[in-house]
């Protein structure tokens, strides 16, 4: 038996029960990893209140990534062997101290990565990956919007595109959280709790907007976000803190300046084993040159995981936070 949290009826934090579960042998194609620290995300919590189903059903063990080393190979693994040190972007099944996953989904950790670093890092940083190089190519000079520019998500994304020589505009909902997003990279943070965003975003671009805005927020921020896109720009709506957007006329895009959009996910990006590769490769040189840190905010035991889903809810976290077995 080993310790996990799990759900077994979907609601508040309150759903996370923290109890011992029998864990299996890996079965072909399978590995069983001990695991030394897992990441809190928000997509966490969409499972847990049953916006998005377990594809298991319930109960299910909550959480998305971890980090760990190999314990036991199932049957035809010939990419990894017992030692490894592995981190697994794969859920939700993530919060526990133990668990048998795919060979597939788990990329190995070169040796200056640590595995609370992996933990906090893979899911956000390879989301931050996909979204700055392959879903819209960010490059040198372009104005782009972030919101949530303070948050897990938004602190990786604002390093990685400064790096890439961007001009980052951020939003971010306390002047605390403005300090850290500057301190991160940000080069103008608006609080958009306070401020009206679309009129700050077209005073600081001299009224030439932004070529892509990037919104997990998703309820609170739409469609505000779209006037804040030039013409033949990219929106790029990616989360839903706040709350789902609701159902919108395609027509809105024509009238905005003929936008695009798009809803991504890292599953699909990196739904391919060479892709998922890749995109973690990617993530690997810029954190191991520097250019980008991956700042651990918040560290809470494994039992206390209900706190750590408070805590994101309540907009009282920033950067990453991860739980320790
Ligand atoms: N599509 C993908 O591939 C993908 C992958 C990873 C993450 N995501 C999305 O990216 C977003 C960020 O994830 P994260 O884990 O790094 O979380 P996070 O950004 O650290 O936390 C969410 C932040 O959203 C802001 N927010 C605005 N309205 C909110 C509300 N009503 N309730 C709670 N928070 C609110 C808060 O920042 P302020 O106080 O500054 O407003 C809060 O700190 C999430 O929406 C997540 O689903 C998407």
């Amino acid at each position: 038996m080993v310790a996990a949290v799990r759900v077994h009826k979907t609601g508040g934090p309150e759903a996370l029960t923290y109890e011992d579960v029998v864990v299996p042998a890996p079965g072909p194609g399978q590995i069983r990893v001990k695991q030394h620290a897992c990441g809190v995300n928000f997509i966490d919590i969409y499972f847990r209140m049953g916006l998005y189903p377990a594809p298991g059903g319930l109960p299910f063990i909550v959480g998305n990534e971890a980090a760990g080393e190999v314990v036991e190979l199932g049957p035809g693994v010939g990419e990894f062997k017992v030692g490894d040190r592995v981190a697994c972007v794969s859920g939700p099944g993530c919060y526990t101290s133990e668990r048998v996953v795919a060979a597939d989904r788990a990329v190995k950790l070169p040796a200056n990565i640590s595995y609370e670093q992996a933990a906090a890092m893979m899911l956000k940083g390879m989301t931050v990956a996909y979204l700055l190089r392959r879903t819209f190519k960010v490059e040198k000079g372009m104005n782009v919007l972030i919101h949530a520019a303070a948050g897990g998500v938004g602190l990786i994304f604002c390093q990685w595109a400064n790096h890439l020589g961007a001009n980052v505009i951020g939003t971010v909902g306390s002047k605390d959280k403005a300090e850290l997003a500057k301190a991160n990279g940000c080069h103008h943070t608006i609080l958009y709790r306070d401020e009206d965003f679309v009129a700050r975003v077209k005073e600081m671009t001299g009224g030439n907007l932004c070529e892509v805005v990037y919104d997990s927020v998703g309820k609170a921020t739409f469609p505000g976000s779209l006037d804040c896109i030039r013409p033949l720009g990219m929106f790029v709506s990616f989360g839903a803190s706040s709350g789902p957007i609701e159902a919108f006329n395609i027509n809105l895009l024509q009238f905005k300046g003929s936008l695009f959009a798009t809803r991504p996910t890292l599953n699909t990006y990196a739904a391919k084993r060479e892709d998922l590769l890749a995109i973690a490769s990617d993530l690997f040189a810029v954190v191991g040159s520097g250019a980008v840190k991956v700042p651990i905010n918040q560290k809470y035991p494994l039992r206390d995981a209900a706190k750590a889903h408070r805590d994101l809810e309540a907009r009282a976290t920033t950067g990453t936070s991860i739980l320790i077995p």
